[in-house]
């Protein structure tokens, strides 16, 4: 079985999220969608309404599991037993910052292969921090997210 884990905040989870998931869907047999939680990190959206907006979205894709875990990415990996992290990329500046989160996991986790999948340009603009903006000023989201925040 491939099995990867894609992980992050999904706070909320945004149209370029669920480009990389799709794109990623004919490359494993398993995509863990999995929330990581940080304690010091406080999120705009609580982790019930993340974790339904992202099984909504995914609800006719069998392969696609979501799931929440604290603690480092690779202990989640290896708990689920994927191989994979699935990241997606925007632009270099992701580029830089996910090479080196990357090679601390190769480090924490040999076993375990980090997979990046390259945004569309069209989408390359969107990111869960620029909805939160707009959801906070009342503007319109629409373009960035394919659901009601
Ligand atoms: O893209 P995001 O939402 O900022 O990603 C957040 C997430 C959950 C992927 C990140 O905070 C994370 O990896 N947390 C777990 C801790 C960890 O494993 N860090 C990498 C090794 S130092």
């Amino acid at each position: 079985m491939r099995i990867a884990v894609f992980p992050g905040s999904f706070d909320p989870l945004t149209k370029g999220h669920e480009e990389i998931i799709r794109k990623a869907i004919p490359l494993f047999d398993k995509i863990y969608v999995a929330i990581g939680e940080n304690a010091n990190k406080k999120s705009c959206f609580s982790l019930d309404q993340r974790l339904q907006w992202i099984r909504q979205a995914f609800a006719d894709e069998s392969c696609v599991e979501t799931a929440v875990y604290e603690g480092l990415t690779v202990d989640f990996c290896r708990k689920v037993n994927a191989r994979f992290i699935l990241r997606g990329l925007r632009n270099a500046q992701d580029m830089q910052y996910e090479k080196d989160i990357a090679e601390a996991n190769r480090h924490l986790a040999p076993e375990v292969e980090t997979v990046f999948l390259l945004s569309t340009p069209e989408i390359a603009h969107v990111s869960s921090s620029l909805v939160r903006e707009l959801y906070h000023h009342h503007a319109d989201y629409s373009e960035y997210v394919s659901y009601e925040l």
